[in-house]
């Protein structure tokens, strides 16, 4: 995870990443998980794995997918190193008891709200970042002053959304995998509110644009606002 320019103050560089259908979904019906990645691409996502001090997803990523968010050091052809902290935003509590992220194997904090009433095991550290929702302003400064210097945001679409209107990232990057999902309920990669008019639409950059494997990464930055813009 290269760094961008300008590093932001009091808050980690945030790079959002996600694997992506050519129409824009990031996963089937229902949220079904899918393996939209190709090899060479999941090398990709464990290289920036293995570069950033935390791994955050959102609670529903969490219930649907189960993720370990841990680095596959076997892919990158080293051997095991430290794995980055693992983040899991979860305002009430929904966390499965059974989930790998609760397994104990790394370190592991719950960004949580004052609604929830819900216990963890010891190894888990939660930080209350809102009164009903996770509130990335607040979290955010919380996870620079524990050290965490480099973040990487993996999803879903609700977590995406929140950030990227809040225009709370450095970088992300989308793997466009030449498939078609199609449906209306796939979820697409963001959600979150509707935009009504332009003045609603976030702007971004494209920074890069590389063939990996039979797929393709876009780098994109926050746009700045320009005088065109006013
Ligand atoms: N292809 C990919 O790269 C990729 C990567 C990751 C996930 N996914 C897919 O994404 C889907 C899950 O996305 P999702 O949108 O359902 O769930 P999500 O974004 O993983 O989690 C959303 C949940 O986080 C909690 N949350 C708390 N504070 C929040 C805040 N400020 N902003 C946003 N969320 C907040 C909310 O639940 P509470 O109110 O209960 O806290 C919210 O419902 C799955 O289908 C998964 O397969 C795909």
């Amino acid at each position: 995870m290269d760094d961008p320019g300008d590093v932001p103050d009091g808050r980690p560089i945030v790079w959002l990443n996600c694997a992506a259908s050519l129409d824009g979904r990031i996963a089937l019906a229902d949220g079904r998980r899918a393996q939209f990645s190709s090899p060479e691409d999941l090398v990709r996502v464990h290289r920036m794995r293995a570069r950033a001090d935390a791994i955050l997803v959102g609670v529903g990523t969490v219930i649907l997918d189960d993720p370990s968010l841990r680095v596959h050091w076997e892919l990158l052809g080293e051997r095991p190193g430290r794995d980055p902290t693992r983040v899991i935003v979860d305002a009430s509590g929904r966390t499965p008891e059974t989930a790998r992220v609760l397994d104990g194997s790394t370190p592991t904090i719950v960004a949580t709200s004052l609604r929830s009433r819900r216990t963890f095991p010891a190894s888990v550290r939660t930080i209350v970042a809102g009164a009903e929702t996770v509130e990335f302003p607040v979290l955010l400064p919380r996870l620079f002053e524990l050290g965490i210097r480099r973040l990487m945001i993996e999803g879903g679409a609700t977590v995406l959304a929140s950030v990227v209107r809040a225009r709370l990232f450095d970088r992300f990057t989308v793997y466009y995998a030449p498939v078609v999902v199609g449906g209306s309920t796939a979820p697409p990669i963001i959600a979150g509110r509707e935009s009504r008019s332009a003045e609603d639409e976030v702007r971004l950059e494209l920074t890069g644009l590389e063939r990996v494997g039979e797929g393709l990464v876009a780098t994109y930055v926050p746009r700045r606002a320009s005088a065109s813009d006013a």
